[in-house]
């Protein structure tokens, strides 16, 4: 490689050793010539070929790496600190409790633990191979020699450093010559004048790191300034869209009005409720129905599906034995509500012999205070609550007839 740089302080005729470079012409004396080096005892020195040589590592006696070790405990050091900084941040520095799990449980921190395991091990493995393998580098002193350019190409070399603590510049030398070496030169080390970067690489440096400022620029910017332009929106997708929202004016109707009334005599799909037994509790006469629709099966099941639904549904005001004692009613008591109003007892003669359509109706549509719940609970289920209202008013006044024969006789 052509020195085409300037040399400053360091006198260039006069540069210290930076080692031998012997040549071999085939692999075989490569390899030999390796193990001779190698129980010669040195330690600073490396082969280079042309193409990958089996079995060199161990000619040259390198030993198997130690960067597994050092990723592994850099993945141990990511899981530990992942763990350790969720522990300190959800359990210890700012506790928030959420729906009553735990502060702190190792499966909510497995995630963050396993990216910061690979985040550390990875970067270590990068580093670390670049670090050992004194990488980056983009200049070396064997480059000038000119035979050592046909590494790549078809020659094979050994070379040792001064470095080494056993080197000697006569006895290395004869040691090499011993091994079948064609030439053994020895390389100057120009490190000093020749490993400044290049010109270019150093101007392309110089101008990203200055380029790097300018996102900053335009961010500091927009910080102290004001502006009447909107926002740079880079990706607009359908975010502006030219449509009538909701409550807003439209000029082509003639109500001026962006929402539609229902037209006249329209029905929603599946919303045509003629059926007057079923959904408002009226009989043919429009008197309230006495009796369940046909619909409505009087069974075991109903009657189960009413006493759950009331338990959700009505017992908290109610009660779940009716009496207008739930517990709703009583914390209103405890609080001497001025106005509250308290809820009816279900067992009051005039609802024990009020029909089933009157009983559907208030669930439907609430009565005074009583607000409705027709929204919340569907059509069966309010008629299947009726049932079981009346099962309670009966449970209340029962007589021993309403007892089976064979219970009958244990009753005193
Ligand atoms: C938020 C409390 C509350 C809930 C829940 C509630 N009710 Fe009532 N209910 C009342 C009150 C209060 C009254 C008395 C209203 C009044 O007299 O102004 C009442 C009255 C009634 C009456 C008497 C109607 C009449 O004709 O006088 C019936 C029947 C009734 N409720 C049934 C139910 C059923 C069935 C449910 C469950 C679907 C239910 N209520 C849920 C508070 C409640």
């Amino acid at each position: 490689m052509a020195d085409h740089r300037p040399v400053d302080s360091v006198d260039p005729n006069n540069l210290p050793e930076y080692g031998l470079l012997a040549q071999y012409e085939d692999v075989t004396s490569l390899k030999q010539a390796c193990e001779q080096v190698r129980d010669a005892g040195y330690s600073k020195w490396d082969a280079h070929s042309p193409f990958p040589v089996h079995g060199i590592d161990a000619a040259i006696g390198i030993r198997p790496t130690r960067l597994p070790l050092l990723i592994f405990g850099a993945g141990a050091t990511g899981t530990t600190v992942a763990v350790l900084m969720q522990w300190w941040m959800n359990a210890f520095d700012y506790p928030f409790l959420i729906s009553g799990k735990p502060l702190w449980s190792l499966p909510a921190n497995i995630p963050v633990a396993f990216e910061l395991t690979v985040l550390f091990a990875a970067l270590t493995g990068i580093f670390a191979t670049l670090g050992r393998n004194l990488l980056p580098r983009h200049h070396h002193p064997l480059f000038n020699n000119e035979r050592f350019a046909r590494a790549t190409d078809d020659k094979f070399f050994i070379a040792i450093e001064a470095k080494d603590g056993r080197y000697d510049a006569t006895r290395t030398r004869e040691l090499l010559e011993s091994t079948g070496a064609v030439a053994v030169d020895s390389v100057p080390d120009d490190s000093k004048i020749n490993a400044s970067l290049p010109k270019p690489l150093v101007y392309f440096i110089v101008a990203s790191f200055l380029a790097g400022f300018v996102p900053l620029g335009i961010a500091a910017r927009a910080w102290f300034t004001k502006s009447a332009e909107p926002r740079i929106h880079l990706n607009p997708n359908m975010d502006f869209q030219q449509k009538f929202k909701t409550q807003s004016p439209n000029p082509l109707f003639a109500d001026g009005r962006s929402m539609r009334p229902d037209i006249d005599g329209t029905v929603a799909e599946g919303w045509l409720r003629q059926d007057d037994a079923y959904y408002r509790g009226l009989d043919a006469d429009a008197n309230w129905l006495v009796g369940f629709p046909q619909q409505v099966e009087v069974s075991q099941g109903t009657m189960a599906r009413g006493q759950e639904r009331f338990d959700i549904y009505c017992s908290p005001c109610h009660g779940t034995a009716g009496y207008g004692d739930g517990p709703v009613a009583r914390r209103a008591a405890e609080l001497k509500q001025a106005k509250w109003v308290t809820p009816s007892s279900l067992h009051q003669d005039y609802l024990r012999t009020q029909p089933e359509g009157k009983l559907f109706n208030t669930i439907s549509h609430g009565i005074r205070n009583m607000p409705g719940y027709g929204h919340a609970i569907p059509e069966s289920d309010r008629w299947a609550i009726v049932m079981y209202i009346r099962a309670l008013q009966r449970s209340q006044l029962a007589t021993t007839s309403d007892v089976p024969d064979s219970e009958r006789a244990k009753l005193r």
